[in-house]
């Protein structure tokens, strides 16, 4: 898939801006500061319906405006059609509240998703092994609400109890409620936690050994393990054939009387995590710069994959400023595996210079973001390559 129009309208550093794109690579130029972040994010936050890089979609939205919109048109083996997701705070409540259209029509979040696909990856998630386990979680969440219905149904029904639950566990604490109270909020969160856990478990497992034949690709030869690590407190393994449901209930019951004194669910794929072992040493300790950033790359290539064998639409690729700290043959070398390996049909490479991937690499157009303005770049040495629908 990809796509052949985009608008922006009020979103971060862009008031309004629009733009074509092109099958094959679009390679983004700028200075520090111009936007080239912002344009990635606002074609991730149109995928994923919501923001990858904040919380609130009101933060995406230029400051001081009431309002935001990104609307794109997208080709896919299913046919074109017009996307567009528009936010506005509503002047009562301050509450950000979004509207999702295709070809026109108000749809639910969860049909788009899925829809139209992205596979992100900027410099934050090199955090996914040296950081902390949150980074990680959001790498499962945006995967699995693109990849699973499933999950991403689970997935927000399982915050929403979390929430409701989390309210009376503050109300028990105080003596507002009794702890019977809480049944059905607890019934909630194990029907849809034990989804999460179950999809995590699952896509941990397949793309493990595609992560590991990934990262021999790109050039490391230490073994890359996966170990999901579900949010269960002490008992944090989960055998293989274990029943989900039922471990959950258990570290529930375990940890009610810390729960209710700390007015927090303590347990739950809320506080879920995955191990990544390098040579069957974790990661994290003690994988190198280039170590961390070839298991990141291994990652996302999974990604991709995963992607490809469940539904057969490849993603649009996202890379953002990710290229200038790779060698020259590795810049290439995954580029040249994302577009003809993977058959990514649209890459959109961001950079503040020439990443110098001409020579091997077709890129279609180049442009160049500058204070919220995106203008194609007709520069000597770059070859307009054929559009290949
Ligand atoms: N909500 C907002 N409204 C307006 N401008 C914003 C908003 N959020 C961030 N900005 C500004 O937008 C500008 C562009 O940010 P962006 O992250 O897209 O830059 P970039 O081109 O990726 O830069 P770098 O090369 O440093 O990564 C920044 O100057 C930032 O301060
Ligand atoms: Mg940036």
């Amino acid at each position: 898939m990809y796509l052949s129009q985009l608008r922006l309208l009020c979103f971060r550093i862009y008031q309004e801006a629009s733009l074509e794109l092109l099958p094959g690579v679009n390679l983004v130029l700028g200075q520090n500061g111009q936007g080239k972040t912002s344009l990635l994010e606002a074609i991730s936050t149109l995928a994923l319906t919501r923001s990858p890089r904040s919380g609130s979609l009101g933060e995406c939205a230029s400051w001081g405006e009431p309002r935001m919109g990104v609307a794109a048109h997208l080709v896919s083996r299913l046919g074109e059609t017009d996307l567009e997701l528009r936010a506005e705070r509503q002047e009562s409540s301050e509450r950000w509240v979004r509207k999702l259209r295709q070809g026109g029509d108000l749809i639910q979040p969860r049909r788009l998703l899925g829809r139209f696909r992205v596979v992100l990856f900027w410099p934050e998630d090199l955090l996914l092994v040296k950081g902390g386990p949150e980074p990680r979680r959001r790498l499962l969440d945006v995967v699995l609400s693109q990849l699973s219905p499933r999950y991403a149904e689970a997935a927000i029904r399982y915050r929403r109890a979390l929430e409701h639950r989390t309210a009376l566990l503050r109300r028990v604490r105080d003596g507002l409620a009794t702890p019977a109270e809480l049944g059905p909020w607890t019934e909630a969160l194990v029907e849809h936690g034990t989804i999460v856990i179950q999809e995590r478990r699952r896509y941990l497992a397949t793309v493990q050994p595609v992560a590991a034949e990934a990262i021999t690709k790109i050039g490391e030869p230490s073994e890359l393990q996966l170990q999901y690590r579900p949010g269960l407190g002490r008992s944090q393994e989960l055998d293989e054939g274990a029943d989900p449901a039922d471990a959950l209930w258990r570290a529930l019951a375990r940890t009610r009387a810390e729960e209710i004194a700390r007015a927090q669910c303590v347990v739950g794929p809320h506080r879920d995590d995955f191990e990544v072992l390098l040579g069957g040493r974790p990661a994290r300790q003690f994988a190198s710069q280039g170590q961390q950033r070839s298991v990141v790359l291994a990652l996302k290539v999974a990604e991709v994959r995963q992607h490809l064998s469940l539904g057969g639409e490849t993603p649009l690729l996202l890379l953002d400023d990710v290229l200038s700290e790779l060698d020259q043959e590795r810049r290439t070398g995954l580029i040249q595996l994302l577009s003809e390996e993977l058959a990514v049909e649209q890459t959109l490479i961001t950079s503040t210079e020439d990443p110098q991937i001409g020579g091997e690499v077709a890129v279609s157009q180049v442009l160049q973001a500058r204070g919220g303005r995106l203008t194609r770049m007709a520069q000597p040495g770059w070859e307009l390559a054929e559009w290949k629908a």
